[in-house]
């Protein structure tokens, strides 16, 4: 009874903390430029609190049914070392069935703010459209309390096992 108030307290206490989330760079690059090309790739600042990425991928090459994604999360710490995330996903079906939790959060934190929410297959440009840092405060950060510092969720896009793009974004972590 005691152990359970206690984690019960703990919990409580872990969600009153604020967390900021600023975006400190974002890095695009194409592995192929057959496959895809990045017409856009930038952070924008409309404020000194409120930033969003903009990104638009240029596909010129239908996806089926079969991407892969590869998501690490990234500590810094003497250069970036992997922290806690490392997973590959089975894209098509994932979108499918949306199964793995750890997948599902961060798809949920910008699944609105881009057209990738369908189901295989792909066969137009993949945009995302201000995504805020207030997407990840609220869907990913709040099950997921982080240090203060700089991370970085690094991404492999792959089609036919073969990596096509790779999308770093690069963040730093504020608890108030
Ligand atoms: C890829 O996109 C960049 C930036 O928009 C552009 O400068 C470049 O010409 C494009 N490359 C190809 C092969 O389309
Ligand atoms: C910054 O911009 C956002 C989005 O337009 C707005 O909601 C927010 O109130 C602004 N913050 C400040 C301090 O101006
Ligand atoms: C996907 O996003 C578009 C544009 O934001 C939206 O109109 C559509 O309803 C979304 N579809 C799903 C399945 O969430
Ligand atoms: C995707 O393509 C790779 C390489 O051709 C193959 O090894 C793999 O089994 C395929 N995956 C699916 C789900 O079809």
């Amino acid at each position: 009874m005691r152990t359970c108030l206690l984690v019960i307290t703990i919990l409580g206490s872990l969600t009153t903390i604020l967390t900021h989330v600023t975006f400190t760079n974002l890095k695009c690059a194409t592995k192929d430029i057959k496959f895809a090309n990045f017409s856009k790739c930038y952070i924008k600042a409309v404020n000194r609190t409120h930033k969003y990425i903009d990104l638009h991928v240029n596909l010129y090459q239908k996806i089926v049914d079969n991407a892969t994604v590869k998501v690490k999360f990234m500590r810094q710490d003497h250069g970036y070392k992997p922290f806690f995330v490392d997973v590959t996903v089975d894209a098509c079906k994932f979108l499918k069935n949306q199964r793995q939790p750890m997948v599902k959060m961060i798809f949920d934190a910008y699944k609105s703010s881009s057209n990738l929410n369908h189901t295989c297959p792909y066969n137009h440009d993949l945009i995302v459209d201000h995504l805020w840092t207030g997407n990840l405060e609220g869907e990913l950060l709040k099950n997921l309390p982080l240090k203060n510092g700089d991370y970085a969720i690094f991404s492999e896009w792959s089609a036919h096992n073969i990596v096509r793009a790779i999308i770093n974004i690069y963040i730093r972590i504020i608890n108030n």
